[in-house]
């Protein structure tokens, strides 16, 4: 046990050969700007105001790209069962849209730099000018700060150093989080887990674990999902390590892959296909799991009688971790007890921190993404010329 929400264990490969301890130490004693972010003592550029003045509503809008929105998505559908307000996210240019419009609606239209392309379009598509608008956008000369000065939007400050994708613990995600009805300070547990040191010493032996295994040149990491409503944790945690970590030709190429359902599909090439891969398991308890009803059973399958859903998906996930031992496939696992906001929490923080580290020790800059750059122009030369 890692914390008292999550059963950590760590590739059975133990190496100590690139320094993490240190590079770790080194990184939490910097001082770092994004790190604050994760506590509680951060102060954020919104007021209460703001979440009295909007909480009464029930639907809202989330527009953005990428680190903008994936956040508070992972967080929205992790912590569905605790959530009366219904949102929408809209994150994709869907050319065969239907729009319907709803009343009272919020709008909340996210990106740090107010120039990003899908959704400036997308904002332009969705906002009314009656509707209630939010905007969460760096303050300078950019197109969605000067839209919602025009339209009188309340407009909320992202602050220039926090990149989209650490910025799930600043008010890019803990606003929605707010407004969705969560208790932002729960998700704040960075000051805790610094002080644990079964937290720590996983930490570090799991970067070092991967490290082995990119040297190894395997650089394919997939995810073992046995928790659907945590797709969107891992949608964030892809994007994390991919945009962070993929440069210089080195990186980190996080797949996700649903389980069971996998196994009728990806299972046999993970587990007899190219030795190219690490893999992740990930599976929450969940204690209200519905019962299979022996009446409906055929004789035959007089095991299943009893079991629950969540018992049946769990001997799944270790079966299959049993197999990948047999098959020396390497693996960690990651155990979850509470579904709650203070374990989200964790888990964000054990892989921003995973990343960052992967980045020094990778020496990439883990805060920048220079060739996404190159496409923005590109579109925009050619939507220009056209
Ligand atoms: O993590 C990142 O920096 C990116 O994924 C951005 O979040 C994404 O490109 C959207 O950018 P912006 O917030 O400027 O709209």
């Amino acid at each position: 046990m890692i914390t008292k929400n999550i059963n950590f264990k760590n590739f059975v490969i133990k190496i100590k050969k690139f320094q993490i301890s240190k590079k770790l130490r080194l990184l939490l004693n910097q001082n770092n700007r994004i790190l604050s972010t994760l506590r509680p003592e951060y102060k954020y550029s919104y007021n209460n105001r703001i979440i009295s003045k909007f909480k009464k509503s029930s639907s809202f809008t989330l527009i953005g790209m990428g680190g903008s929105i994936l956040g508070a998505q992972a967080i929205y559908d992790f912590l569905k069962y605790k959530i009366k307000k219904n949102f929408l996210f809209i994150n994709n240019i869907d050319s065969n849209l239907i729009i319907s419009h709803k009343k009272n609606n919020v709008n909340l239209i996210i990106s740090k730099s107010g120039n990003t392309l899908e959704t400036i379009v997308n904002a332009n598509i969705f906002i009314k000018k009656k509707d209630k608008n939010i905007f969460i956008t760096e303050h300078t000369n950019n197109y969605l700060l000067n839209l919602g000065k025009k339209i009188k939007a309340e407009i909320i400050e992202h602050r220039n150093y926090i990149g989209g994708r650490y910025s799930v613990l600043s008010e890019v995600g803990m606003l929605p989080a707010e407004l969705m009805g969560l208790n932002e300070k729960k998700f704040k547990q960075f000051n805790n887990l610094i002080k644990n040191k079964k937290f720590l010493n996983s930490l570090v032996s799991n970067v070092e674990s991967i490290l082995y295994f990119i040297k190894k040149d395997k650089f394919t990491s997939i995810i073992l999902n046995y928790d659907e409503r945590s797709d969107n944790l891992f949608k964030w945690y892809q994007q994390l390590v991919a945009e962070s970590l993929g440069k210089k030709s080195k990186g980190v190429l996080p797949i996700i892959s649903s389980m069971p359902k996998d196994n009728h599909s990806l299972m046999q090439l993970y587990l007899d296909g190219p030795k190219k891969s690490f893999y992740t398991f990930f599976h929450i308890f969940n204690k209200q799991s519905i019962k299979i009803k022996s009446k409906e059973l055929f004789s035959k399958s007089k095991y299943l009688i009893s079991k629950d859903l969540n018992k049946i998906l769990y001997s799944q996930k270790i079966a299959t971790e049993n197999v990948f031992k047999r098959k020396k496939i390497p693996f960690r696992s990651f155990e979850i007890f509470n579904r709650d906001e203070k374990t989200l929490g964790e888990l964000f923080t054990f892989f921003i921190l995973e990343t960052i580290l992967l980045g020094r020790a990778l020496e990439v800059n883990p805060f920048d993404q220079p060739s996404v750059e190159l496409i923005k122009k590109e579109t925009r030369r050619i939507l220009i010329k056209n």
